[in-house]
């Protein structure tokens, strides 16, 4: 179909007021509840990838070309899915307000090429909220899912579609978009759009009129490449592009279980990297995460010329940082972690998921015969800044690694930061958790070796 709809209005507002398509919900408008989730269907190397988004942060230009699916394009002629019918066989609808979202986050599971198992079910769901059920029944409907799912092989559209999960016009989509000759949209200049994660939660209202210029199509910012060692990654690039890199997870055996304390799977889905580092939020998951890393960042203005500067040189002040009009960044780059160097990543929020840290933190230490040979510490939540800590980092090199030498790297560290009282905790207490996450870093990476106790009794 076409439209001539502002691309900048919410994907949500073009489904339920132009389509009336109302079994998409509207709950919070913030992406914090996924009572509008949508799934987005993409070609790619000619097969078709669904993902799930909340629909309420996404504006309409981003679906141009693609396939988007809400819960009445779910629909079976004559009976439930079987997403519907875990649903509804496990008592997990009571005033149903949440359903459409979590039916459409499970079809879209089903569709997903993920391992079909009940931990990745649930981060299926991990963006779906409901004020009614307590979750338990719930649960029991992912596991009628699961269960369904996780003894085949391979989902193909052919087999969902006998097995209920999908209705049969989904085995035209791929041919439907291949011929769609999707002609360019207009893209004045105006607000850079990528994801629109944060922009549509800060200033909704403005961008469903104004000039915005979406930039998440654009090729020149998006891929993942490995390259001497050196991972370079496109900013359009989102937390979910680098959660399925099957080789960068090799490399940062972690990296999963980083990213699941990084926003829902619908967000994820859309948030990226560049939107992530120019929102310069001093609690931003990624930017902590690519500071650690050492990152650079390339720059490339209207004219195509391109400079490069490093991460932890880009941050100015509280929100301001060195990009100038109309520039874009165009990709962080990074050292690869060896074998002989370490990364993790600690986060501190009021609840484990969906939630914005209180504090954050990130190393990336090199060990050699015992002796720090590099270290990068990066801390968010503590200063005005996403901040890497220089005087810590730089204190660390060289040192053996005891608990002496961490003990003093906190010293250190506690004068580096200058924490404030907000909603996210007092002063004192992000002061606390700064150290906390600094000590976490070396009893998870170096669990024989250290113990939290060999710390705190000394701290
Ligand atoms: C419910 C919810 C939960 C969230 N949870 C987390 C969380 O746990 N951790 C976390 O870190 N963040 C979280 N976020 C914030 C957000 O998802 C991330 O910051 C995300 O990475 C932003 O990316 P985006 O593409 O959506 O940015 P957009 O909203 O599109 O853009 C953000 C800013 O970046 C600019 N921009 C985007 N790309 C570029 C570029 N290439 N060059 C120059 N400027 C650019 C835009 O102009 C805008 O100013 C959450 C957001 C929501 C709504
Ligand atoms: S309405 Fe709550 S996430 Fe969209
Ligand atoms: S059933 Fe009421 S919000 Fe989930």
């Amino acid at each position: 179909m076409t439209t001539s709809d502002h691309s900048g209005m919410t994907l949500l507002d073009f489904v339920r007021y132009e389509q009336r398509l109302t079994g998409t919900k509207i709950g919070c408008r913030e992406g914090d509840c996924a009572a509008c989730t949508v799934l987005v269907g993409e070609l790619k190397n000619n097969t078709i990838e669904y993902l799930s988004i909340t629909s309420c942060i996404s504006p309409l230009g981003n679906a141009h070309g693609k396939h988007i699916v809400t819960v009445e394009g779910t629909n079976l002629k004559n009976k439930l899915t079987t997403a519907q019918e875990a649903m509804k066989a496990n008592y997990a609808t009571q005033c149903g307000f949440c359903t459409p979202g979590f039916v459409v986050s499970l079809t879209g599971f089903a569709l997903s090429n993920s391992e079909k198992n009940y931990s990745n079910a649930l981060d299926a769901i991990s963006g779906n909220i409901c004020r009614c059920t307590g979750y338990k029944a719930i649960e029991k409907a992912v596991h009628q899912v699961v269960e369904k799912l996780e003894h085949q092989e391979n989902q193909s559209f052919n087999w969902l579609i006998e097995n209920g999960f999908i209705p049969e016009y989904f085995k035209d989509i791929p041919k439907r978009l291949k011929a769609l000759k999707a002609k360019d949209i207009n893209q004045p200049k105006g607000k850079y759009v990528s994801g629109g994660t944060d922009l549509y939660v800060q200033q909704a209202d403005n961008l469903i009129d104004s000039a915005v210029h979406l930039i998440a199509e654009k090729d020149y910012l998006k891929g993942i490449s490995i390259e001497n060692g050196i991972c370079t990654i496109g900013t359009n690039s989102t937390v979910s592009d680098l959660w399925n890199h099957t080789e960068l997870n090799a490399i940062l055996p972690n990296l999963k279980k980083h990213l699941k304390l990084v926003s829902s799977e619908q967000i994820r889905n859309m948030a990226s990297f560049g939107g992530n580092l120019v929102n310069a939020s001093p609690i931003g998951d990624m930017t902590i995460f690519f500071l650690a890393l050492n990152s650079d960042i390339t720059i490339i203005n209207e004219d195509n010329k391109e400079r490069t500067i490093a991460l932890k040189d880009f941050y100015k002040g509280y929100k301001t940082y060195d990009l100038k009009d109309q520039e874009l960044l165009k990709n962080i780059s990074f050292k690869l972690p060896t074998k002989a160097s370490y990364f993790n990543f600690e986060k501190v929020c009021k609840r484990t998921h969906l939630d914005i840290a209180s504090v954050n933190s990130a190393i990336h230490i090199s060990i050699e015969n015992n002796i720090i040979s590099e270290a990068h510490v990066s801390i968010g939540g503590v200063a005005a800044i996403p901040k890497y800590l220089h005087k810590t980092s730089t204190f660390l090199k060289g040192k053996p690694l005891t608990s002496e030498t961490i003990l003093e790297a906190n010293d250190i560290l506690q004068h580096e930061i200058s924490p404030i009282s907000d909603v996210r905790g007092s002063s004192d207490y992000k002061r606390l958790l700064g150290r906390q996450l600094f000590f976490a870093h070396f009893t998870e990476l170096f669990p024989k070796t250290f113990t939290l106790n060999d710390f705190v009794q000394h701290a």
